[in-house]
């Protein structure tokens, strides 16, 4: 859904963003002037300057040295380049941390570290509380009134949790003020199983390896202690966060702060954070072969965190990463770039400009690499960078400002991932983030948008939503849920969600407990299910038109899976028991494989309000997942455009109303995709009607138009005509 234009902070407008890490501190200044004619060569406009600059900025407490970057900047500046800026806080000098060890964290295993790495702060320790938002202040007050200042970049990639004694306290203080007393807490989290109630808030440690995590399994004694943590932990670095925003909106009101953010990523609900982020920036690093649509997913996840706000690609390789190490194939770059802004970024930026010589990272990938003496230009990473670059500057401002256009919201929540990780006896080959994927892959294979969202996220405007797997459900958030049906949206709800409430205790009564009005349904046991067990589901008059519907309706995979496979449910087989108005939709089979429940109901629709609920009582495999989102889908009137694997088509639009429909092929084989409106192919210049003889738009199967040939990932923009609104 489309919600608006909004006002974006007066820095992103103009050409997208494109650019990324550079780290001139490990040079001297004629390899930097030599780096800026390379990179302006490539139409480079942005660099991500003093990232982990600490102990060059700094060298004691009270001495600052900012010669260096100043020197830097100068010449970056007098390159005309933008500047994203970092605080340089994600690495805590060694000065430092000899002169206050407490500054180290303390691992999961209890052992408090020296100084290495890097995100090797304990954020609960005032001196980092102290030194690290007087570092961003001090910055900010010398560089607030730089022109070509785009963006703050505090810290670098937060990630992880400390377990010391300064956490401890900070997370008892944290406890007190979420509980308000130390009985609710007891209460909270069933604290007398296995003898645990507390008498003293001092007893409550933070589950370690020498406390409450119990080794082997991950599983905290008290799965509301560990739920608690990862909240806990999750706000100590956001409010590490808002330290340095603060400091740095003492001297500079208006520049957009943020901070990089990842996924796939457990280690915090972003979620929470994202009303402090003035935009959103991501970094990402697919393996070479993961699934197209997973970074899709991850797009429409980060966009979803600003309700839609176009956000930016921070760091992507160019070409090779150190950790998954292969290289990308020849075009994925250009591809997975388009792919963002595809998916709503406004900006394209890599990690990093030149290859750093030495350190941990020196083999990974770089616009500029080793090679020198004039000859940089000459390789493939550098002509690559160059050729996007000049695609960029040629028609990303058209598009930059648009907004994503999406029909359906899958519903995406820390918490639930959290709480499903942190219990025992659960079947341990169900996985939150697949089952995500999963639906937002068939979504994608169907050309539908979607908006990945926060349970707690308006909800009203959609016409379906998808909750996989909300296995904690927020009572607030169940009643979110229930009022976008009742209004009339759609809604399809899995098995394993609402069994935990907000302290992950499992909710009493008929479950699913805060949908169970809503569904029609109640979920009275379930069965954990081995890979090897294949649970029959049928569908009653499957592949058969709905009574009434003409032939050019029936979309051709009520007939048959994307696989071809018979419909089959994984990991958990639930006994539902539907109420007299609830229709049912599918059963499981019968036979050994379904021994549990042989018969019963496995699919049931429910009306309510002025929409309905579909609710599945098994986490469907591909076969059952196409079918149920067939049922799921109809008569919505969301446009559909079947699409062949690793291809995507999403839609842009600008606040004028101009309409960029990209049509993406993230596969190292040819595809062939259906051309949804007429218009004008940004990249070639060339019509895109599907009439005869223009170039590569060909007549496509008989009555559904005309299609697009996209050659191995293969990108295509078309802006559509008017006329064809
Ligand atoms: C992250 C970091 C960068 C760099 C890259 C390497 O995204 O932010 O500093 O380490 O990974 O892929
Ligand atoms: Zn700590």
């Amino acid at each position: 859904m489309s919600q608006g234009t909004r006002t974006r902070p007066a820095a992103f407008t103009g050409p997208l963003l494109y650019g990324g890490d550079h780290n001139p501190e490990q040079w001297d200044a004629a390899t930097l002037a030599e780096d800026l004619r390379l990179l302006r060569g490539a139409h480079v406009n942005t660099l991500t300057l003093n990232v982990f600059s600490w102990s060059l900025l700094q060298r004691d407490e009270d001495t600052y040295d900012f010669s260096g970057l100043d020197r830097i900047i100068e010449q970056v500046s007098a390159a005309g380049m933008s500047i994203d800026l970092a605080t340089s806080t994600g690495a805590v000098p060694p000065w430092l941390a000899r002169a206050h060890p407490e500054i180290c964290r303390v691992d999961v295993q209890g052992r408090r570290h020296l100084h290495g790495v890097r995100e090797n702060a304990c954020l609960s320790s005032p001196i980092y509380q102290e030194l690290a938002p007087r570092l961003a202040g001090t910055l900010a007050a010398r560089y607030a009134g730089l022109e070509n200042l785009v963006l703050w970049h505090v810290s670098n990639e937060y990630w992880g949790r400390c377990y010391c004694d300064l956490c401890a306290g900070s997370f008892r203080g944290w406890l007190l003020s979420r509980y308000g007393s130390l009985d609710a807490i007891n209460e909270a989290w069933t604290a007398d199983f296995w003898g645990h109630r507390y008498h003293d808030l001092a007893e409550i440690n933070p589950p370690s390896e020498i406390s409450d995590l119990q080794e082997g399994s991950g599983v905290v004694a008290l799965p509301g202690l560990g739920l608690d943590h990862r909240r806990f932990s999750s706000d100590l670095a956001r409010d590490a966060f808002r330290a340095e925003k603060a400091a740095i909106r003492a001297h500079d009101p208006h520049t957009p702060v943020m901070t990089n953010l990842m996924m796939p990523f457990q280690d915090y609900d972003y979620a929470s954070w994202a009303p402090d982020l003035d935009v959103i920036t991501w970094d990402s690093y697919p393996r070479r072969d993961d699934p197209p649509s997973h970074t899709g997913m991850h797009h429409d996840l980060m966009r979803g965190l600003k309700g839609g706000d176009p956000f930016l690609l921070l760091e992507q390789t160019p070409s090779r990463q150190d950790i998954t190490h292969a290289a990308k194939r020849p075009g994925q770059m250009r591809a997975q770039s388009w792919q963002a802004v595809a998916h709503g970024a406004d900006g394209v930026m890599f990690f990093q400009m030149r290859q750093s010589a030495g350190g941990g990272e020196q083999f990974h990938g770089a616009v500029i690499g080793p090679q020198g003496d004039g000859r940089v230009e000459d390789t493939r990473v550098h002509r690559a960078v160059t050729e996007l670059g000049a695609e960029l500057a040629r028609i990303g401002e058209r598009i930059r400002g648009s907004r994503v256009q999406a029909d359906v919201a899958l519903l995406w929540d820390w918490e639930a991932w959290w709480a499903w990780d942190g219990i025992c006896g659960k079947n341990p080959h169900a996985d939150y983030l697949d089952e995500a994927r999963h639906w937002h892959a068939e979504l994608v294979r169907r050309g539908i948008g979607v908006d990945v969202l926060s349970p707690s996220a308006a909800l009203d405007g959609y016409s379906l939503v998808i909750a996989p797997m909300l296995f904690l459900t927020r009572d607030e958030d169940a009643d979110g849920i229930a009022r976008a049906v009742r209004g009339g949206t759609r809604l399809v709800l899995t098995a394993l969600s609402g069994v935990l409430d907000r302290e992950g205790r499992v909710r009493q009564g008929p479950a699913p407990v805060p949908f169970r009005e809503l569904v029609g349904v109640w979920d009275e046991e379930m069965y954990n299910l081995d890979p090897a067990d294949r649970l029959p589901l049928v569908f009653p008059a499957d592949g058969d038109p709905a009574p009434g519907a003409a032939a050019a309706d029936v979309d051709p995979l009520a007939a048959g899976s994307a696989s071809g496979d018979a419909p089959r449910g994984r990991w958990t087989a639930q006994y539902l028991r539907p109420d007299a108005d609830t229709e049912v939709l599918a059963r499981f089979g019968t036979g050994p494989d379904a021994e549990y429940v042989p018969g019963e109901p496995a699919v049931t629709r429910h009306p309510y309000g002025a929409g309905q609920a579909l609710y599945v009582g098994t986490l469907p495999d591909d076969a059952a997942l196409a079918r149920i989102l067939e049922r799921a889908l109809d008569g919505l009137g969301i446009e559909q455009h079947e699409l062949p694997g690793g291809a995507e088509t999403t839609l842009r639009i600008a606040a004028d109303g101009t309409r960029f429909r990209f049509y993406l092929n993230g596969t190292r084989e040819a595809r062939t995709v259906p051309l949804v409106a007429p218009g004008t192919e940004l990249l070639t210049g060339e019509r895109a009607d599907g009439r005869a003889g223009s170039g590569e738009q060909t007549a496509a199967a008989a009555g559904t138009g005309a299609s697009i040939d996209l050659e191995p990932y293969g990108v295509r923009i078309v802006e559509e005509d008017t006329a064809s609104l």
